[in-house]
């Protein structure tokens, strides 16, 4: 029983109709993000504001100004890192957080 539910909770969230997403309607809280970022992710990757990091990695402001890369695809990328970058086990709140900050530093 419970797995019919869940299979049904699954088709739910696959059939319902999703309104494209836009860059300002994002989960994530862009100042969480930007404390985890800061925390977790300059020992490698230069954020906004502080200049440690190496160029080993992209600049977040780099990534977030590819045209190819989706913020789906970001996600895709944080819950699953390959090797070079370490897996940091982060959640999904986490997740959301981080590309909403990681969005935010766009040039318009
Ligand atoms: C140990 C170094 C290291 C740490 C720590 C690290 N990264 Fe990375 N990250 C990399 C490297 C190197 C790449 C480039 C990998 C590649 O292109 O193959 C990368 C790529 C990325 C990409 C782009 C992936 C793509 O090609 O689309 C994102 C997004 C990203 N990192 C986010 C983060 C976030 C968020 C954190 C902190 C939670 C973090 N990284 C911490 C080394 C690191």
């Amino acid at each position: 029983m419970r797995h019919s539910l869940a299979l049904c909770l699954l088709a739910a969230a696959i059939l319902a109709p999703r309104p494209a997403p836009a860059a300002d309607v994002l989960p994530g809280d862009v100042g969480a993000g930007r404390e985890l970022a800061d925390r977790w992710c300059t020992a490698c990757h230069v954020t906004e504001g502080l200049s440690k990091g190496t160029d080993a990695a992209p600049t977040f402001r780099f990534i977030a100004n590819r045209k190819d890369r989706t913020a789906g695809e970001m996600e895709a990328w944080l819950v699953d890192p390959h090797p070079v970058m370490p897996d940091l086990k982060l959640s999904r709140t986490q997740i959301d957080d981080l590309i909403a900050y990681i969005e935010s530093l766009k040039d318009e």
